[in-house]
């Protein structure tokens, strides 16, 4: 039977965009901690390429009231910051407004194969004349697209925190959208929030409105809540919408940079983060001008289950890479590199993740490169392929997964949240680097440029870049003699990593490593380890060239002599507790459960549990600590470490 994901131009969305393309959004909520949902409206301007089609949009868990369509015509022109303003109370309220009939259709209905949960799809009648729909809704205190935490949850414990994560199909679960990363709009949106929170979206931040000019008919006494208006010129798609409510404060880095951060941690996050500007410069010299405007970070409670994301403008990133020497910086290089790949030119379906991720791990290390050197890029760059052979080849990670080891992947059927793994970043990586390498870096150079620019504000298959790279790389270079480039075939549709890899070289990582076998074996001991001038990722390079039989007496004498337990570095931390976990090492225990309940970053918790989960006891305590931390993680670091531990 044939899979109608397969015939839909995105197999994760709904849409159906060749038929009616929503081009803005408007979006307008009140924000509610105590009930934990947004509530209020999303105003769409709809393209209708068949003016016979319905519009159908993505939805996962949304109470949806009512619906409406209207043609607004002039009124939903652009507005003084050259996009309609559809959130303006004007518009919301525009009398041409008229409820339409719609109804909703789950998976099943549609007849999709395989168990794989979209969500609901809204069908939505339109009038022949309506250029625009209204959905007035609410979300669930459970979407999945946003994490309500507590103020016990954040570092100042003062006041609570809500934040959205919407790659990849979680716009849905807080925005009715066509939830595709192939289809951009730009969008404006009124937040009303209670005094003294602040709401920070990715767009141009016009500002709290005085509380006095506050509409009251939201239902909140005027005097104590606050309205930030915000608008995203630029197109983008519905994964890149991102909000964030809390007790938040604003650093100033540079003329484009700044940080925003609980007011406890606003001063730590804009020393850590003082290269961002010298950062952006450098990205601007390698890829051409940055398309956003202003540069920012939010620094997110340590619930935040990823290292960064992406959101334009504003990237959103854990505190756990505050570090207090700058030494992890490089995760804000990827997230701002993100800006020309993946959010200037954006991966047409999740299955072409790598042209995002692979993409901006090849420009993040260039940034590194440019800013710290070549020796720091290349370490990095040797520890990302070693990480990638061994997820590829452990049975308990990808070792039996071939398909989730190709490149141009399909994911028809597959939650692309699945599909996250070193593949798209560090092959994705690999394989350009290939093509620098065979070509030479000015070739490859101009090749990447002309990339970005001729795909802006656009969505790139993996099609699309073999048909570029045929004519504007083999077709128009030659290779030096004797030198050949990766196969595409290869390199993109088969598994494993392909034996012409490129090999980077950080000669210190070897003598780490002997170090590492020197200490295992008992030649050399712990306080003789000669680390007065390694950096945190040389430590982590260490700790992670040790064996697993690392005994109790030796894990004493590495912490006695170099007071692991007690790092503030979190990705040392980390390692060290993975390891406390295999050796079953008691005393980093209890820093090992203030850290799985505090921290929800699901890069760090997946290999603790897992190696916890490893022996009986371990197990136990997994099980102990787990259904202790799991109310305090997000929705996909639990669905990851249910997958390991179990739900309780
Ligand atoms: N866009 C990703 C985060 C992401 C990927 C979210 C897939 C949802 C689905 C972000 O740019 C990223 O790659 N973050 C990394 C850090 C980076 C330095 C490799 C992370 O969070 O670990
Ligand atoms: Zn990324």
């Amino acid at each position: 039977m044939s899979d109608p994901a397969r015939e839909r131009p995105d197999p994760h969305s709904f849409s159906r965009p060749d038929q009616v393309r929503v081009t803005h959004v408007g979006l307008s909520w009140v924000v509610d901690f105590d009930a934990k949902t947004l509530t209020g409206d999303a105003i769409l301007l709809l393209d209708r390429v068949d003016p016979k089609a319905p519009l159908i949009l993505d939805s996962r868990d949304l109470d949806i009231k009512q619906v409406y369509a209207a043609n607004l015509g002039d009124a939903a022109k652009a507005g003084e910051h050259g996009v309609p303003e559809l959130a303006s109370k004007a518009t919301r309220e525009h009398p041409s407004f008229a409820e339409v009939e719609w109804r909703s259709e789950t998976n099943e209905k549609t007849g999709e194969t395989g168990d794989l949960d979209l969500g609901t799809a809204l069908i939505i009648s339109l009038p022949p004349e309506a250029d625009t729909v209204k959905i007035t809704y609410a979300t669930r205190p459970d979407a999945t697209g946003l994490q309500w935490l507590s103020p016990a949850q954040t570092a100042g414990k003062a006041q609570p925190f809500l934040y959205s994560q919407s790659q990849a199909i979680h716009a849905r679960s807080w925005i009715p959208s066509q939830d595709s990363p192939g289809v951009r709009t730009s969008w404006d949106a009124e937040v009303i929030v209670d005094t003294p929170l602040t709401a920070v979206m990715a767009a141009e931040q016009l500002g709290p409105v005085a509380p006095e000019q506050v509409a009251p008919e939201q239902g909140a006494p005027v005097e104590r809540t606050r309205s930030f208006r915000f608008v995203m010129p630029q197109a983008v798609p519905a994964y890149l919408i991102a909000l964030g409510v809390g007790d938040l404060e604003r650093a100033q880095i540079g003329a484009r940079t700044a940080v925003w951060a609980d007011p406890t941690v606003v001063a730590a996050a804009a020393d850590e983060f003082a290269d961002m500007e010298a950062m952006l410069s450098s990205a601007e010299e390698l890829y051409g001008d940055y398309a956003w405007g202003r540069y920012d970070v939010l620094v997110l409670p340590p619930a935040f289950p990823f290292g960064g994301m992406e959101n334009p403008r504003l990237t959103f990133a854990t505190p756990t890479i505050l570090a207090g020497d700058r030494s992890l910086v490089s995760l804000i290089a990827h997230e701002l590199a993100h800006s020309w790949s993946g959010n200037l030119v954006t991966n047409a379906t999740w299955g072409d993740m790598w042209l995002n991720e692979g993409f901006t791990v090849y420009f993040e290390r260039r940034i590194v490169e440019a800013i710290y050197g070549r020796a720091q890029s290349e370490i990095e760059a040797t520890i990302g392929k070693r990480e990638l052979i061994e997820e590829i080849s452990d049975p308990e990670q990808l070792g039996d997964r071939p398909d989730f080891q190709i490149l141009d992947a399909d994911l028809v059927g597959v939650d692309p949240d699945d599909y996250f793994s070193g593949v798209p970043y560090e092959k994705g990586y690999l394989f350009l680097r290939g093509l620098e390498e065979a070509y030479g870096r000015p070739v490859f150079d101009a090749f990447l440029l002309g990339w970005f620019e001729g795909n802006r504000f656009g969505s790139v298959s993996t099609e699309d870049f073999i048909t570029y790279a045929e004519t504007e790389l083999r077709a128009k270079h030659q290779l030096p003699e004797g030198r050949t480039a990766p196969d595409f075939e290869i390199w993109l549709r088969t598994p494993g990593l392909p034996e012409d890899a490129p090999e980077p070289t950080a000669e210190i990582l070897a003598e780490v490593e002997a170090q590492a076998q020197a200490f295992a074996s008992g030649e050399r001991k712990a306080k003789a380890i000669t680390s007065k001038k390694w950096s945190p990722w040389l430590w982590l390079h260490f700790l992670r060239s040790l064996p697993d039989s690392l005994s109790v007496e030796q894990m004493t004498a590495l912490d006695d002599a170099h007071h692991l337990t007690e790092s503030s570095n979190a990705e040392i931390v980390g390692q060290w507790l993975v390891l406390a976990a295999t050796a079953r090492y008691e005393p980093a225990f209890p820093r090992m459960e203030t850290f799985l309940i505090e921290v929800g970053r699901r890069k760090f918790l997946t290999p603790i549990y897992r190696a916890l989960a490893n022996t009986e006891e371990g197990e136990t305590q997994a099980i102990r600590i787990y259904a202790k931390a799991r109310p305090g993680y997000h929705s996909i670091s639990r669905g990851t470490i249910d997958g390991i531990v179990g739900e309780p």
